[in-house]
C-alpha cells in the first residue's frame, strides 16, 4: 500500500486545487479584452475613442442608455458587435460571456452608483 500514498496524496490535492479554482476569472478576461475600450474603471478610453472617432461617452458603461438595454440586448451587443463595439461570439467561451458581461455592467452600475 506504501507507494499509493504519495499518488493519493497527490490526486487529493490535485482535486481540491481544482474546486477551488474560480473557473472564468471576469476581471483578467474584462482587463485583457474589453478594458482598452471601456476603461478597467469602465468609464471609457478617451485616447481610444478619438483614434475610433466616436464620442467618449460610448465607451462610458456607466451612462444611462446602457440601464435601458434589455440583458438580451445586452449579450447581443457583447456577441454580434455594434457599429465600433467589437463582435466577441469566437473571441470568448460559452461559460465566460455571461460573467464578462455581468462584470462590465457592475462597473457601469457603479459608475452611476457614484453620481
Ligand atoms: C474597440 C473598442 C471596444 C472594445 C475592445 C470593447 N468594446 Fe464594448 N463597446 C464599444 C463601443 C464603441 C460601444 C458602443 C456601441 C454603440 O452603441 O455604438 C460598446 C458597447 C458595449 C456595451 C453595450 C452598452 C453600451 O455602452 O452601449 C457593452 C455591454 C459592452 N460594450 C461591453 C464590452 C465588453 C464586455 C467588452 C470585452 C469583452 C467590450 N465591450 C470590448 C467598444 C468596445
Amino acid at each position: 500500500m506504501r507507494p499509493c500514498v504519495p499518488f493519493l496524496l497527490v490526486f487529493l490535492s490535485g482535486s481540491a486545487a481544482l474546486a477551488a479554482a474560480p473557473g472564468p476569472d471576469p476581471k483578467a478576461l474584462y482587463g485583457k479584452l474589453c478594458a482598452s475600450c471601456h476603461g478597467a474603471d469602465g468609464r471609457g478610453n478617451p485616447v481610444k475613442a478619438k483614434s475610433l472617432k466616436i464620442d467618449p461617452a460610448k465607451l462610458n458603461l456607466g451612462r444611462p442608455e446602457v440601464e435601458k438595454l434589455s440583458r438580451e440586448e445586452q449579450r447581443k451587443i457583447l456577441l454580434k458587435g455594434k457599429e465600433k463595439m467589437p463582435a466577441y461570439e469566437k473571441k470568448l467561451k460559452p461559460d465566460q460571456v455571461d460573467p464578462v458581461l455581468d462584470y462590465a455592467l457592475g462597473l457601469g452600475a457603479a459608475i452611476r452608483a457614484k453620481k
